[in-house]
């Protein structure tokens, strides 16, 4: 609480830490016009919530009487619409603030409202001002102040958006590499990466060191304190007990100066596909000494390229099969400025030979197609790719320079004030579960969670990707965390209310007792999960929340993995209590996706989630088909099938997710979750068997 002039008093919404400065965000030097007009979203509190789970859940459980009986948009709003004096509290707040227009939404349960800069000052106490992102220039205005509303308000009002909310980036936002860093005493190359994508060869990436042990600053690397670095002998040996392979490449790297750092690169040094490799590094300096050996730390894979058919082929979809029903909807959702081109998607169609290649793309928000992105081109490939001829919806998020917000919950909102939004959703976006409240505003991630609900009760899946640097959400703030004292959920994927999507890779080598004793060359295709420790240079994501309870739908599944300690990481460091995701896991190494006209090797849990979410928009088709209603919120339905009938899933149980990214540079933390058979908190309950879930989808 907090006394002000006006004898109001106040009730704090934000926590103290609310508004810490966005590391992407640079504050600007001039001050914002005080007649610029700022939109604010203001989440009045609902009622019925309690009802409203209840009734989620109920036709989200194939148990239930009223499964499949999903609500309207309408009969929502008689549940959680907010009381009448709710409504007309905040509205009368809004008017002598001097807003300029007030839109309450269909459910009567937000309102969005625009008004003068210095009125909304006064109203929540902050100053406001520019900032600038300093990836694209784009400037937003915001306060970096704990905002706070009047205290006969707090019960009227859950919290607040634009004020000191931050945009929401993507999972694969690249990070600029930290300056290396070098003890002196050594001469071993510092190793920056070693990894491998879209083929059998591997590319090794170093800063030379000079004999005397000091970091070059020139190219060729140490002219300045010769001898050069001439050559680099990088030596694979087997990672596997069962195979014995060793060979050497001598190879002139290719150096240059990438801010300020030189870094050699050493690019197509084939090796066998699947083939786990321990990798070593020496430099061979021009007067033919040899500088000290670097290991690198994990084994290195590679496997071949990914491309729909592989999919279709690994989950047992038909191939050639086509959507032709126009109600089975889907859609991915972006944010931060992601579009993708109509050309790459085209012509990804056309190279991949896929039907369907006219499905029509509906766009919402605005789509820059001479900015298209990674992520959003990514996205709609792969989810049209593997559903073909699902009319798909394109929803963007704009965060519109200095007046409009970009987040997950206005996503919701904006679905739940649609009378028929898409059925299947995929999300790639998120970040790390403690840091949701402090960066977007107190009270964000339960209200996000109750939203989430209401799409449930509309028949609504929303897949979301579970992030790829590991248990520890390892990484810089806001969206990660820069150390692992404690494991780390990721949220939304962390929402008992989403289905949570990891990654996982195809490998012959796909059981514990390949990296053990026997050589699996010959096995049929398999998958692992992705992981630093098995070989790739990512690691899927995985835990329990910490601020979301296990559903009952999970608990026989969770409670057996937690009845296994040796699968585990300490208690003290994850929330044994918690929801634990993900639910499911799909491909997501390699996936060959259509940039600017080229073909490009793309992993990600951000590939995870739209393959997984074109899956079930094949099995919303096939009840379809049989007169039955979309599938909806999935969960309990999942958790059923997977008790009932396991082999509806192909079980993962090689993989273990300690190991994340901090600014790009690989890190891990102490602990973090192993596979095992069943469910476990990295590969959920395994990869989807499309020919056995069409069948069990009929069931109910
Ligand atoms: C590879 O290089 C290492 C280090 O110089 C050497 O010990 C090893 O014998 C070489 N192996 C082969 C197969 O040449
Ligand atoms: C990579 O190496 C293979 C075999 O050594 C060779 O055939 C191929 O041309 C190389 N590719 C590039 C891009 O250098
Ligand atoms: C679209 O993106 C291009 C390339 O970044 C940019 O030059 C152009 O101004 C953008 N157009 C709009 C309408 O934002
Ligand atoms: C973005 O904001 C400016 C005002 O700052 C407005 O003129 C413009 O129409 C907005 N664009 C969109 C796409 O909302
Ligand atoms: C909600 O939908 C109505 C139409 O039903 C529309 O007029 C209104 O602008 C929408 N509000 C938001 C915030 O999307
Ligand atoms: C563990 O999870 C439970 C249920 O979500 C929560 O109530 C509790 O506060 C969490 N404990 C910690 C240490 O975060």
């Amino acid at each position: 609480m907090q006394a002000l002039p006006s004898i109001l008093l106040f009730a704090a919404i934000c926590s103290v830490v609310c508004g810490i400065q966005h590391p992407d965000w640079h504050k600007v030097d001039i001050s914002p016009d005080p007649e610029h007009i700022v939109k604010i979203g203001v989440a009045l509190r609902q009622q019925n919530v309690d009802l409203l789970t209840e009734t989620a859940l109920s036709v989200s459980d194939p148990d239930s009487p009223s499964y499949g009986k999903y609500l309207s948009m309408d009969e929502i709003t008689e549940i959680v619409s907010a009381t009448p004096t709710t409504i007309k509290a905040v509205t009368n707040w809004l008017l002598d603030n001097k807003a300029i227009s007030i839109d309450l939404v269909n459910n009567r349960d937000f309102i969005f409202a625009a008004l003068p800069l210095s009125s909304l000052e006064s109203m929540v106490n902050v100053k406001m001002h520019h900032f600038e992102n300093i990836h694209d220039g784009r400037v937003i205005t915001r306060s970096s102040q704990t905002y706070s509303i009047p205290s006969y308000l707090s019960e009227h009002i859950d919290l607040i958006t634009g004020i000191s909310s931050f945009p929401m980036e993507s999972r694969r936002k690249s990070h600029k590499p930290s300056p290396p860093t070098h003890d002196s005493s050594s001469n071993a190359p510092s190793l920056i990466s070693v990894l491998s994508r879209g083929g059998p060869n591997v590319a090794v990436k170093f800063t030379p060191i000079c004999k005397n042990g000091q970091i070059t600053k020139t190219t060729p690397p140490c002219s300045e304190s010769p001898p050069t670095v001439s050559h680099t002998l990088i030596s694979f040996t087997s990672a596997s007990p069962a195979i014995s392979e060793h060979f050497n490449y001598t190879e002139v790297p290719t150096c240059s100066n990438i801010n300020n750092a030189i870094v050699c690169e050493i690019t197509n040094l084939t090796v066998v596909y699947y083939h786990n490799y321990n990798v070593h590094v020496t430099q061979i300096y021009s007067d033919g000494s040899e500088s000290e050996t670097s290991s690198w730390k994990w084994p290195v894979v590679s496997t071949p390229p990914v491309v729909p058919q592989t999919i279709s082929q690994m989950y047992r979809v038909p191939p050639n099969y086509v959507i032709e029903n126009p109600k089975v909807t889907q859609a991915v959702v972006e944010f931060e400025q992601q579009y993708f081109s109509t050309s790459d998607l085209q012509l990804f169609f056309e190279e991949m030979g896929i039907p369907g290649a006219n499905t029509p793309v509906t766009v919402i928000g605005p789509n820059n197609q001479t900015d298209a992105g990674g992520e959003a081109n990514l996205d709609i490939q792969y989810i049209m790719a593997v559903a073909p001829g699902a009319p798909t919806t394109f929803w963007s998020i704009y965060a519109n320079s200095s007046v409009e917000i970009d987040d997950i919950l206005k996503w919701a909102v904006a679905m739940s004030n649609t009378t028929n939004p898409p059925l299947v959703n995929s999300i790639s976006y998120g970040m790390s579960e403690n840091n949701v409240d402090k960066y977007l505003g107190d009270g964000y991630l339960a209200r996000s969670d109750i939203e989430f609900r209401k799409l449930a009760g509309r028949g609504i899946t929303i897949i979301i990707a579970d992030g790829d640097t590991g248990a520890g959400d390892l990484g810089a703030l806001p969206m990660g965390n820069p150390t692992c004292t404690t494991l780390h959920p990721d949220w939304p994927s962390q929402s008992p209310w989403v289905t949570a999507i990891g990654t996982t890779y195809i490998t012959p080598w796909a059981e514990p007792i390949c990296y053990k004793s026997i050589d699996c060359d010959g096995l049929p295709l398999g998958e692992v999960s992705t992981s630093m420790d098995n070989g790739l240079f990512w690691t899927t994501g995985g835990g329990f929340s910490n601020t979301q309870s296990q559903p009952s739908y999970q608990s026989s599944f969770v409670s057996s993995y937690l009845s296994n300690p040796s699968l585990l990481p300490p208690s003290s460091v994850f929330n044994a209590s918690g929801r634990g995701y993900p639910d499911a896991v799909a491909i997501g190494h390699n996936c060959m996706v259509c940039i600017e006209g080229e073909f490009i090797p793309v992993d990600g849990t951000s590939a995870s989630a739209p393959i997984f979410a074109g899956i079930v928009s094949l099995l919303n088709d096939v009840r379809m088909k049989n007169g039955k209603g979309p599938l909806g919120f999935l969960n309990p339905l999942l958790y059923k099938i997977a008790q009932n009938t396991p082999q509806a899933f192909y079980d993962v149980t090689v993989g273990y997710n300690r190991c994340g990214a901090y600014d790009w540079i690989p890190t891990c933390c102490e602990f973090g979750y192993h596979a095992g058979v069943g469910w476990d908190a990295i590969g959920g309950l395994g990869t989807p068997n499309f020919e056995i879930l069409a069948k069990e989808v009929l069931n109910y």
